[in-house]
């Protein structure tokens, strides 16, 4: 039995959780400041740093208190260090790294992503597999060849999946967070607004949300130069509409393409209920399995992190001291 006590800061969230064999969850502490970068209308670095200082040593400590695990009997400690917030990874790393150190433990160095669709492992996902791990951040379409083999099918051009719902959720004056927003509001309104999807010139995967937010935006801006009310429901319905069926298209042409009969969504878009019935829907027409974590391994969390740093510790992949915090670094490197 390999106990991991994993931790993660890498954007606005406070996280510590001890998983056992990267399946079992006996703790999972998650310290959220969305509510406090609200105001701001999105993250603040600098805020977010400060935060995770304030509070990353009472998290830690009660991942182990209701894990009913002392440091001692943990095997190692895991931590997110790339991508993110440089700042806010620092935070989480150099407190791992200070707790292993002080403990004699081994350090174990999670790539952020790699922890995103290793939480599907927690509801029995095994590879191969393709994933859509979209975020605030990113949006990448993986295959999975095995635990710690990865292949990008497709990514982002420009705006990240989540990216694109929290700008134009500004736009309908929805608050930050706006994807639940978006998702929330979706369910009042109809979708008939037409927006034109992106064409790429060569066959590819990859997507471009940043011309459906401009539509929006120009779409809305008209609207109010002509004094007419915004109908922020059906603009909503519109834009989730839209992006939901560019990521279900790409990601299971991404599986077919890949020969595999598992579909994963992973990341805090994957919380988004249009998306997650969409995914259902095409998997059970396309004769795959679809897999997709409970709401709280989508956002940010540490099982997540425990979850993929147990198949780093059966490969003996630990990191030293020199560890450091990489802003950008793609999964698999
Ligand atoms: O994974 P995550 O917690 O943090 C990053 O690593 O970025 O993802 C946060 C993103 C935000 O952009 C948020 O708006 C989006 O996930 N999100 C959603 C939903 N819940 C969270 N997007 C669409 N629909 C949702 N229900
Ligand atoms: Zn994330």
């Amino acid at each position: 039995m390999i106990k991991i006590l994993a931790i993660e800061s890498s954007c606005d969230e406070t996280a510590a959780a001890v998983v056992v064999d990267g399946v079992k969850v006996l703790s999972n502490i998650i310290n959220s400041q969305a509510e406090l970068h609200k105001k701001y209308g999105g993250v603040v670095p600098e805020v977010a740093s400060r935060l995770h200082v304030e509070v990353i040593d009472s998290v830690v400590k009660e991942a182990l208190l209701e894990a009913k695990t002392t440091l001692d009997e943990i095997d190692a400690i895991a931590v997110t260090h790339a991508p993110g917030l440089v700042g806010s990874l620092l935070v989480g790393l150099s407190y791992a790294k200070g707790l292993a150190f002080s403990a004699g433990k081994p350090l174990i160095g999670v790539h952020h992503i790699e922890g995103h669709l290793s939480a599907n492992y927690l509801s029995g996902l095994t590879p191969p597999f393709v994933s859509l791990v979209a975020s605030g951040g990113h949006s990448h379409i993986i295959h999975s060849e095995d635990y710690r083999k990865f292949n990008i099918m497709g990514k982002t051009r420009d705006d990240a999946a989540g990216e694109a719902f929290d700008k134009v959720a500004r736009v309908l004056g929805l608050p930050y967070p706006g994807g639940p927003n978006i998702d929330k509001a979706a369910k009042e309104g109809q979708a008939n607004i037409k927006i034109t999807k992106p064409k790429f010139h060569e066959e590819t995967l990859d997507f471009s949300f940043s011309g459906i937010k401009t539509f929006i935006i120009n779409y809305a801006h008209g609207l109010e130069q002509k004094n007419m009310p915004l109908p922020k429901n059906d603009i909503a319905a519109s834009f989730q509409k839209t992006v939901v069926e560019i990521l279900t298209d790409n990601t299971f042409e991404a599986a077919k393409r890949a020969k595999v009969k598992k579909v994963a969504l992973a990341g805090g878009v994957a919380a988004n209920t249009a998306l997650r019935k969409s995914f259902e829907e095409r998997a059970e027409k396309e004769g795959m399995e679809f897999y997709c974590p409970p709401f709280i391994y989508c956002t940010d969390n540490a099982a997540m992190i425990g979850a993929a740093a147990y198949h780093y510790y059966l490969e003996g992949n630990f990191a030293d001291m020199s560890l450091n915090a990489i802003p950008y670094k793609p999964i698999g490197e």
